[in-house]
Order: C-alpha cells, then sequence, then structure tokens
C-alpha cells in the first residue's frame, strides 16, 4: 500500500515556515504584498482565487483583489498591471488564468514585472528557469519539487516521466526534475506507447487533466505517483489524473486529490510573495 503524501501536513509546514518569515519582515516594517486579479466568473477560478487570499491572511501577506467584468478590455487589464507594477506596497502580482478568450494571455503575463511575477510565467522568469538560475519557481511545479523532498526521495538517476506539456505545469516540472539529474520524459496527447513509457517512471508526475487516466498498470511498482489533475469525476467529485485507490495498491508514494498538490501550489506562491518582497526591499535576514 503506497504512503500517502499527504499536501495538508507538507504545505502546512512550508506555510508555516514562510509565516515565521513574515514576522521577522514586519518586525523591520515590510508587510508582503499580493495583488490577485481574477477576470470574469469562472467557478474554479474564483476557487483559486478565494484560496490564494486564505492562504495569504492565514501567514499574515497583505492581499488585494481585484475583480474585473468578463468583457474588461485587454488595455484596461495592461493599465491595471502597469500600476500594480508601480506600487511599492504590491510584491507580487497574479492574474488568474485562463482569461476570457478576447484576451491575449501571453501579451497580459508580458506587462508583469518580472521581478513581481510570483507566477513565474514571464518569458524572463521562464528562460532564468530553462538556464537554472533563477529567483521564482512556478507553484505547482515547485509544490511538487516540496512534496517529493519531504518524502526523502532523491530524484538523481531516476527515470521521471511527466504527462502534459503545458507551460504552466508540464514544460516547468520537467525542467526541475532534470535541475535534480532525473532522466526526463514529456508525454502528452500525441505520445505512443505512453503506457510502457509510464510504466518504466520511478517518479511519475500527471498533469492531464482527465479522470482516472493513471492505471495501475501504467504504475511500476513501488514508484512515487504524485497527481497535479482537477477534475470532477462521473458524480461532479472533485478527483486527480490517477485513479487512486487502485494505483495506491502498486505506488510506493501517491498524492491524492483532493489534499495533495493543490494546497501546496498556495503555499508555493506565498513563498514566492516573501522572496519578491525580499528582493524588492533588499531585505537580508541576520
Ligand atoms: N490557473 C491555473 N493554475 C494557475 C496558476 O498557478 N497561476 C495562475 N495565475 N493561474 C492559474
Amino acid at each position: 500500500m503506497a504512503i500517502l503524501l499527504d499536501g495538508k501536513i507538507i504545505s502546512a509546514n512550508v506555510k508555516s515556515e514562510v509565516a515565521q518569515e513574515v514576522t521577522r519582515m514586519k518586525a523591520k516594517g515590510i508587510t508582503p504584498g499580493l495583488a490577485v486579479i481574477i477576470v470574469g466568473d469562472d467557478p474554479a477560478s474564483r476557487t483559486y482565487v478565494n484560496n490564494k487570499k486564505k492562504v495569504c491572511a492565514e501567514a499574515g501577506v497583505y492581499s488585494e483583489e481585484i475583480a474585473l467584468p468578463a468583457d474588461t478590455p485587454q488595455d484596461q487589464l495592461i493599465s491595471l498591471i502597469v500600476s500594480l507594477n508601480n506600487r511599492s506596497d504590491i510584491n507580487g502580482i497574479l492574474c488568474q488564468l485562463p482569461l476570457p478568450p478576447h484576451i491575449d494571455d501571453k501579451a497580459v503575463i508580458a506587462a508583469i514585472s518580472p521581478v513581481k511575477d510570483v507566477d513565474a510565467f514571464h518569458a524572463a522568469n521562464v528562460g532564468h528557469i530553462m538556464i537554472g538560475d533563477y529567483t521564482f519557481l512556478p507553484c505547482t511545479p515547485a509544490g511538487v519539487m516540496e512534496m517529493i523532498h519531504s518524502a526523502g526521495v532523491t530524484v538523481e538517476g531516476k527515470n521521471c516521466v511527466v504527462i502534459g506539456r503545458s507551460n504552466i505545469v508540464g514544460k516547468p516540472m520537467a525542467m526541475m526534475l532534470l535541475h535534480e539529474n532525473g532522466t526526463v520524459t514529456i508525454c502528452h496527447s500525441k505520445t505512443k506507447n505512453i503506457k510502457e513509457i509510464c510504466k518504466n517512471a520511478d517518479i511519475l508526475v500527471s498533469a492531464v487533466g482527465i479522470a482516472k487516466f493513471v492505471t495501475p498498470d501504467m504504475v511500476k511498482p513501488g514508484a512515487v505517483v504524485i497527481d497535479v489533475g482537477m477534475n470532477r469525476d462521473e458524480n461532479n467529485k472533485l478527483c486527480g489524473d490517477v485513479d487512486t485507490a487502485a494505483v495506491s495498491e502498486v505506488a510506493g508514494y501517491i498524492s491524492p486529490v483532493p489534499g495533495g498538490v493543490g494546497l501546496m501550489t498556495t503555499a508555493m506562491l506565498l513563498k514566492n510573495t516573501v522572496t519578491a518582497a525580499k528582493m524588492q526591499n533588499a531585505f537580508i535576514e541576520n
């Protein structure tokens, strides 16, 4: 039976470290601040944004939500970002994706100052990650790495398979595993023999967005299986990409949904916000 990678416990550790840092910063007159922009009324985005605000409040981080109607013109959104770039009380800026179809998310991300880009989506930050010289890591893959580390699993020399090639998860996830000397394969919708490739993974990360996509016959006995999926099952219940009950019989470690990577994402966002605030205030721990 697989060991559970409990996002509640692992994220609580990250959040408590961040909260302690925030206390030290506040003692020196610095309060980290995060602006969260949401455009439209996508229910999943609303839930994510609410969680982000809640976690900020718990750690003593100032957060400001800017909710805009779905028909907000792109120019207006970009002007808002420019004004947030210029505010010294806002250290991190996050624009919740997806954006309505009339808005070009690349243009929006490009408008965020790279030093305030706590999602690490800006091309400058993506480039820094690629060359292994970065300040921010994107929150979801960084949370996955934290989970792997918390299990005491080393990546070096392991076969790592990432299912999904999104800019938010799959691509940076692969890069982070590579930085730790994993042998990394990215699978996607055009991959042939996906089952066989997955079956060879010591570390399997699924970010495909299909309920019960990962079945026990795709998993190597003892593997670390991390589920980044956020889907609804046939009963409209939240579930990941992995058939958790069945895969638990084969895997060595498994992360649940809910209660897994999602909690890590918000914890890592806090961490990035504090890093941003430290950099912008030239805050040095002593
Ligand atoms: N939509 C889904 N995941 C994310 C995320 O990590 N950041 C932002 N900004 N939008 C998202």
